[in-house]
């Protein structure tokens, strides 16, 4: 997991800034914040997820009806408020991550955007989690940006709990173009690699794979 710039993939910062300019402007707590995150973890901030994809993300939830979300990788808060306002207020959404120092922040935000009786925090490894859920538990969506090298693990527990005409997104899945540079060898980009072999490979899933941010994979469960 590296610092990311918050753009989306390919696009000059002229068109980015024109393309954020006109999709619906982020209120005062998404804008607060980034800030705040940029100003406590200026080395980290570049995790959270862009403006406009956290847009796309709230737009994704309310025209899917999705009540049960998951969310695997939530730093300081600012994609699981996107994902919270878009389902319903009786609506669940289980935030996985490890760090305690991150989800404080993401705890007082969650407060202030009144999203924070539908989420469920569990500190620990995502993995650990979602192997504890009882047999029964489904989503209708599942959101993945944690550690790149357990995409495929997460990928595999997640799928089967995820309600047919559900769907998953996975965060940064063209990291930063360097899936297609054969001299990134790390665990990180061949994690991702990995994964996007996985997903497409899958025939439970109908699979798109999208500029938006360093590469939001978008995936529905099949019927
Ligand atoms: C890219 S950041 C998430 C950004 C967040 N979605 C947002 O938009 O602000 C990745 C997060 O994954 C968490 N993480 C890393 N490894 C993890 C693991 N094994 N289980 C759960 N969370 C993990 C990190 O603590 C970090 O907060």
């Amino acid at each position: 997991m590296g610092a990311v710039t918050r753009t989306s993939e390919s696009l000059s910062p002229e068109l980015y800034d024109y393309l954020v300019a006109h999709s619906a402007p982020v209120d005062d707590v998404l804008a607060d914040l980034a800030a705040e995150t940029e100003r406590l973890f200026p080395g980290q901030a570049g995790m959270q997820i862009g403006p406009e994809q956290g847009t796309f993300m709230t737009l994704l939830a309310r025209l899917s009806g999705a009540r049960d979300v998951v969310e695997i990788g939530s730093f300081t808060g600012y994609s699981a408020i996107c994902l919270a306002r878009g389902i319903p207020a009786d609506g669940t959404l289980l935030a996985c991550d490890v760090s305690e120092e991150w989800t404080t922040v993401a705890r007082r935000y969650w407060e202030r955007a009144g999203v924070a009786d539908r989420i469920t925090l569990r500190l620990a490894p995502a993995l650990d989690t979602l192997r504890a859920l009882p047999d029964d538990a489904r989503f209708d969506l599942a959101f993945i940006d944690a550690d790149k090298e357990g995409y495929v693990g997460y990928w595999d527990a997640l799928v089967p709990r995820i309600r047919p005409g559900g769907a998953l997104l996975v965060d940064n899945t063209l990291s930063h173009g360097r899936v297609v540079d054969p001299a990134e060898t790390g665990a990180h980009v061949q994690g991702i690699r990995d994964f996007n072999d996985r997903a497409l490979a899958d025939d439970r899933v109908d699979v798109v794979l999208l500029p938006i941010g360093d590469g939001l994979t978008l995936a529905r469960r099949r019927d």
